[in-house]
């Protein structure tokens, strides 16, 4: 059988990676998680299927072994966060860009055949012209953007110098249940949600009217496993929207909830967050035809379901 992992596979995003891969039929996932962010809780019902393996992406030694031949890699580990990147540079850097440096190493010393990577929006920075597409020229505001800049480059130039297959997709401001909302580097839409269930106003950064292209968790776990197995001819080496397509500010989005919710709450605001890009949108073109990226959730069902969630677990 296989072996298929996912690094970061106790997150947020990568546990939605690990129940997509197990509903599609793959028996055994292997995880490589330090469990920093991540947690075993959130592979809850289907930890019995998975292999936790407690290791850092900073240390060569401890994941090479785990990765050796392995077919499939989806690297997700990661410090998210586009202010924690400012105000905890070091940490941020040393597991973005050496621990993405350490993940393809092992994978292409080990025979791993190809390795899908987490990248990022943030990449793009501030564009004149909506939406974002993948000619654009990248634009980092943040150290985060930079390092996820850097771990496509590198994934391009694993593919080009090493012959390891690689996908990098840019995930567009991913929510949905499991996002944790307990941090004040938590994202925005987890901390929107833990307001209205308490009746609490939000802290709205700046004046609310900045947007985003928010992509629900199971349409970006599908489209890493498309990723995974496109064809290599067209799409290894490449970078790839994974947005909605959408794009809302938020000040909608509170409206929204509320009006879900059946409440009115108006929200604080505080200043701009340094960093922060104005505006996101993504392109989806190229992904639907080279990665047959479908999104089955529009936002304002993800948002419902999401919602649902956390009413039932927070
Ligand atoms: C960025 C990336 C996203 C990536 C994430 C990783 C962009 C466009 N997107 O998300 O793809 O996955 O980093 O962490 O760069 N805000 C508030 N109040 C809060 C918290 C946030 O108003 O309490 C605002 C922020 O200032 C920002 C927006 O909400 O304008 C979204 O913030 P957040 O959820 O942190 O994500 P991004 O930084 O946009």
């Amino acid at each position: 059988m296989s072996k298929v992992i996912v690094t970061g596979g106790a997150g947020f995003i990568g546990s939605g990676i690990v129940r997509a891969l197990l509903g599609a039929g793959v028996g055994r996932v292997v995880v490589i998680d330090n469990l920093l962010s991540g947690k075993e809780s959130n592979l809850a019902e289907v930890r019995d299927s998975v292999d936790l393996q407690v290791a850092d992406i900073r240390d060569f030694d401890a994941i090479a072994p785990i990765l050796q031949g392995a077919d499939r890699v989806f690297h997700l580990a990661a410090i998210p966060s586009v202010p924690r990147s400012i105000s905890e540079p070091v940490p941020s850097h040393t597991a973005n860009i050496d621990g993405t440096f350490n993940v393809y190493r092992a994978c292409a010393e080990g025979g791993v055949r190809r390795v899908v990577y987490a990248a990022s929006s943030s990449a793009y920075g501030d564009t004149l012209v909506l939406p974002k597409t993948e000619s654009m020229v990248s634009c980092p505001k943040s150290p985060y953007a930079a390092q996820k800049l850097m771990g496509e480059h590198y994934a391009a130039v694993y593919a080009a110098c090493f012959g390891l297959e690689t996908v990098s997709l840019r995930f567009f401001n991913v929510f949905g249940p499991r996002q944790d909302p307990s941090s004040a580097y938590s994202g925005v839409l987890s901390l929107f949600m833990k307001h209205l269930l308490a009746r609490t106003p939000p802290v709205i950064f700046g004046d609310g009217e900045q947007s985003r292209d928010f992509t629900y968790v199971e349409d970006v776990a599908g489209l890493c496993l498309k990723a995974s197995l496109a064809d290599a001819k067209v799409v290894s080496g490449r970078m790839y929207n994974a947005g909605n397509g959408g794009r809302i500010t938020l000040n909608e989005t509170w409206r929204l909830l509320c009006g879900i919710e059946g409440v009115e709450i108006a929200p604080k605001f505080g200043p701009p967050r340094e960093g922060d890009v104005r505006d996101s949108q993504a392109d989806t073109a190229a992904a639907v035809r080279d990665l047959g990226h479908a999104p089955r959730f529009t936002f304002e069902q993800g948002l419902r379901l999401t919602l649902e969630w956390y009413r039932a677990n927070l």
